[in-house]
């Protein structure tokens, strides 16, 4: 047995590490030699096994769970996967043992010699050559180990990482995410001069003060006279600050051992860093020896702002910023936890094309790059430490053995991530109650770094404006957003009120997103928050063995959809027991990054630019924006009438500070035809952005110019309508007739939230019609039937009346009271085989429900396969809100076309609603030949009740006469 095994680390709550170097803020990009690849690997059942003989190969950096090995992943959400108490961790305990050789280049003679590795779960054990060298913990940062006296340049070493998968660490880490095991992000090594820079810590202050204090220490101990530090700000020197020399030097307390520097420049007119304008400067920090040349060098790339909170304010530059965020794991379908740069760039560029402003690392320090970018595309960051011990929050909060473990996790990710101007809060965790734990942490956060707030949402226990130590934003989880107001109207508040959550995104979700905006932008002390989450966690797997696809899986997708022989797998699809199911697909992505309908809501209600209100001179422009003006976009007006026409023309942004307003002529000419009509102002950027080519939609704003007019359609008498012996209605061009609908496919929203069981109770998955009457009148036939819905009753009468050119359908339903809140009532009914396309004119072209429905008024066409939206859990998908008139039609332009009387929630899919709720993945799915059509006279908001707040009552199907109608034409 080794040495470091012996020890048994992994059930010492107390060992944070051993032999792991302290983490900082030193950037070196001079070159390293990269241990990633293939490695020599086993899986041991324990890490008390003996290490065998025979070894396969493992990809670092990788999960070994994704990697063709016996133990795959397990997703839990709050409970732990096993039922030891901490700091226990279970017997079966899949340990990882990495092997390789590594040749030290022969010209690091005389150098310092570091290891990197860049995460490891949940334990790891360095060894070169059979000698110890180090343990850490913490799966999400780098340990960095010195390896100058146990390698030789020139010489060949045996490096073995071992790394153990349960711990008393795994307690900290039960995050809401799939468990892994393996080295997640790389490994290399690289070499310093012995007198190296140990940190260094850059304070840039909107008012262009540049404060760089640099340590320096020598492993031998001591500082030797002469040297000195320099710094290069994109070709302005910065000089070392001799005040502070002066002073340290008469300081009798600072000895040279400590080798304090410090550098200080004033940058006249300085270009601030903001979100919006994400201004950086290089900066270069240089270490001489007495002679001048360089001994060591930090990169930096440095941006000019200031955080403060003032009141309930948080303050950007001195700005009362919304933050438009999202929570973010670090996440890939075929390498889990391991994320690519280019992956990296491509989230948040997304995130950046559909307006956000700010990123939640929900929930520990991320990979490096995501903060480079944040810096660089414009990205407000809550930087969140590794620490949720969900399960036994209460237990592990105010334990004294963790405490180190509070306070190395939270101290080592401000070291790593605070020369990043993106990073504004820090955030001390989540979901792991409140304790002396966490006070220990902030009170190391406070003193190390003064300039940016700390956050955590566990330590409001005695409401949000408590002054608590651990807590200077109230950051509340999925409040209902009357609390949130009621809060900010009290007179009580006493913090910023920011949501680190809120708007679950699982499924069919984030219904009354544009009225939490609404409401955040009216109401002072209310500041945005943080969408959850990101992404799907959907893990590409392969039907035939029910393995993780892994990297061979590349490109076995597109557009959200697995491809054959595959599937996106979620909780219990890898024979994990306990799971919790899909509740790991909660992202407004799907598992390829493939953005889901509530990103397209989302950018229109970031929208920086927007049409207030129409005046008869013409609409109004505003910048909406807080630190820039509208010259870094371009605009195009689209006049969309309700005959069909589009009519465009260029347009003219005006030169709008933040803030301002400006009324412009009507820039096209309105036809007298009394039509409904619609101006849109279609936003683009005006030129290549880092995150988006020149032309990229911004946003899509819209005013209204004239309301659709009230048409009667004409009866003609000498034809009449046909139906059959049931009293429904016979049609070419329907395989079946429309019949009443008061139900949906469950999404996840409303299983969760408790809707779906009452309606399958209240039977509305099965009605069993009874033909009551039929009766005819002239050009009309009125059928009146009764649904049986269990013990409910809905009397449902349609007036079928032969028009010109086709059949008006006009309906009414009574539902009793007993069916207080079901999902729909309307019409369903299926075509023939042959439409394949849906024209419409109405919001659009994304998908849009009655409480997410921030869509352009327009005409949009797709084809019915893509208005299907492949929620992993297949579920109620595809509807399109306000459809005034659509036509579905086949290649051959035959078909139908609809015009409803009111403007009304509208699905056409290849599947009926129990086929949908009938299937657990999307491979079981066969579309039908026909298109299956729902036109809804109500239809029940989506909500977020699978976590957090339902729908409003606004948008909730009352009981009571519905009365729709619709006329129904061939092409
Ligand atoms: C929160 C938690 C997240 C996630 C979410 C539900 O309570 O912080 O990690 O579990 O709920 O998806
Ligand atoms: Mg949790």
């Amino acid at each position: 047995m080794d040495p470091l095994r012996a020890l048994r680390p992994w059930e010492a709550p107390e060992v944070t590490s051993w032999g792991r170097l302290a983490m900082s803020g030193v950037d070196r990009r001079h070159p390293s030699l990269s241990l990633d690849g293939d490695w020599h690997f086993q899986l041991l059942p324990s890490p008390d096994a003996p290490v065998g003989e025979t070894w396969s190969t493992a990809h670092v950096p990788g999960a070994w769970t994704l990697q063709d090995t016996d133990d795959l992943p397990h997703y839990t959400n709050v409970r732990m996967p096993f039922a030891e108490f901490p700091p226990h961790s279970p017997a079966a305990n899949p340990t990882g043992v990495y092997e390789r050789t590594v040749d030290v280049p022969a010209e690091w003679a005389g150098r310092r010699i570091v290891l990197q590795v860049g995460a490891a779960e949940s334990v790891l054990l360095v060894q070169v050559d059979g000698r110890p060298v180090g343990v850490s913990k913490d799966s999400h940062l780098a340990a960095e180990f010195d390896l100058t006296a146990v390698v030789r340049a020139g010489d060949r070493a045996v490096l073995r990482l071992t790394v153990v998968k349960w711990s008393d660490a795994s307690h900290l880490e039960d995050q809401d995410q799939w468990w892994h095991g393996g080295i997640t992000r790389p490994v290399l090594l690289y070499a310093t001069d012995p007198l190296h820079l140990a940190d260094v810590t850059v304070l840039a202050r909107a008012d262009g003060e540049l404060r760089v204090d640099c340590r320096v220490r020598d492993a031998a101990g001591a500082l030797p006279e002469g040297w000195h530090v320099s710094g290069d700000l994109d070709g302005l020197a910065v000089a070392q600050d001799t005040t502070f020399d002066r002073a340290n030097a008469e300081d009798e307390r600072v000895s040279a051992f400590l080798g304090e520097a410090r550098l200080r420049a004033t940058v006249p007119d300085v270009r601030t860093w903001t979100a919006e304008t994400p201004e950086l400067y290089g900066l270069t920090v240089r270490l001489h020896r007495p002679d001048g040349t360089v001994a060591d060098t930090s990169y930096h790339r440095v941006g000019f702002r200031d955080v403060e909170i003032a009141g309930r304010d948080l303050l950007i530059n001195g700005e009362r910023v919304f933050i438009r965020g999202v929570n973010r794991h670090d996440f890939h379908p075929l390498t889990g936890r391991t994320v690519s740069h280019d992956d990296m760039r491509a989230d948040l560029a997304l995130l950046k094309r559909f307006g956000f402003n700010a990123v939640r690392t929900a929930h520990y320090p991320n990979d490096p790059a995501l903060y480079d970018i944040a810096d660089e595309f414009g990205l407000y960051v809550v930087d969140e430490a590794d620490i949720e011990s969900h399960d036994h929050a209460h237990e592990i909060a105010d334990d004294p053995r963790y405490l180190n473990a509070f306070v190395d996790r939270v101290s080592r990710m401000v070291l790593r991530d605070k020369n990043h101007p993106s990073v504004i809060i820090w955030s001390l965790g989540n979901e792991s109650d409140y304790g002396a734990n966490h006070d220990a942490a902030a009170g190391w956060v406070r003193r190390h770094d003064p300039t940016r707030p700390v956050q955590y949402e566990g330590a409001a226990k005695r409401g949000w404006a408590d002054p608590d130590v651990a807590s200077d934003i109230a950051c509340p989880m999925y409040a209902p957003l009357e609390d949130c107001v009621a809060h900010a109207l009290s007179g009580k508040q006493t913090k910023p009120l920011i949501q680190c959550e809120y708007s679950h995104a699982m499924g069919n979700s984030n219904g009354t997103l544009a009225d939490h905006w609404a409401a955040i932008e009216a109401t002072p002390g209310l500041q945005g928050g943080f969408i959850w989450e990101f992404w799907d966690h959907g893990i590409l797997q392969r039907v035939s063995d029910g393995r993780p696809a892994g990297r061979a899986g590349a490109g076995r997708y597109s557009d959200g959809v697995a491809a054959p022989g595959h599937r996106w797998a979620y909780g219990g699809d890898f024979g994990d027991t306990p799971h919790d199911g899909a509740f790991i697909a909660d992202g407004v992505v799907f598992p390829d990054r493939t953005p889901k309908p509530v990103l397209y809501e989302h950018r229109e209600i970031a929208a920086p630019v927007r049409l207030e209100s129409f005046r008869h001179e013409g609409p109004v422009i505003g910048n909406h924006q807080h630190f820039r003006g509208l010259d870094w976009l371009s605009g195009e007006w689209l006049l969309s009438l309700a005959d069909g026409r589009t009519l465009t023309a260029p347009a003219e942004l005006p030169d709008l500070r933040p803030g301002e307003t400006a009324a412009v002529p009507l820039p096209l000419d309105l036809p007298d035809d009394g039509g409904e009509a619609w101006l849109t102002l279609r936003v683009t950027t005006a030129r290549d952005e880092a995150w988006a080519p020149r032309g990229t939609v911004v946003c899509l704003p819209q005013v209204r110019l004239r309301p659709r007019p009230v048409r009667e359609a004409v009866a003609v008498p000498e034809r009449t309508v046909e139906v059959d012996a049931d009293g429904l209605l016979v049609h070419p061009l329907l395989r079946s007739a429309p019949t009443l609908s008061l139900w949906r496919a469950p999404t996840d929203n409303d299983e969760l939230g408790g809707m779906a069981d009452r309606w399958r109770e209240w039977g509305l998955d099965a009605p069993v019609r009874r033909l009551v009457a039929v009766r005819r009148d002239g050009a009309s036939v009125g059928v009146l039937a009764e649904y049986a819905f269990g013990t409910a009753v809905v009397r449902h009468e349609q007036v079928l009346t032969a028009v010109e050119g086709g059949i008006r359908v006009e309906e009414t339903a009574e539902l009793p009271e007993a069916l207080y809140d079901v999902a729909r009532v309307g019409s369903v009914f299926e075509t023939v085989a042959g439409p394949e396309l849906l024209d419409w004119f109405g919001p659009g072209p994304w998908e849009s429900y009655p409480d997410r429905a921030t869509a352009p008024v327009g005409h949009h066409s797709l084809p019915v396969d893509d208005l299907f939206t492949p929620y992993l859990r297949p579920q109620e998908s595809g509807g399109r809100h306000g459809v005034r008139h659509f036509t579905l039609s086949a290649p051959d332009a035959t078909g139908l076309a609809v015009r409803l009387d009111r403007p009304s929630q509208v699905s056409v899919t290849r599947y009926r609603a129990a086929d949908l709720a009938a299937a657990a993945h999307h491979d079981e799915l066969v579309p039908r030949e026909g298109c299956v059509v729902h036109i809804d006279a109500a239809h029940r908001g989506l909500g977020t009740a699978s976590c957090g707040p339902d729908t409003f009552a606004s948008y909730l199907v009352p009981t009571g006469t519905h009365r729709w109608g619709w006329i129904l034409r061939a092409l």
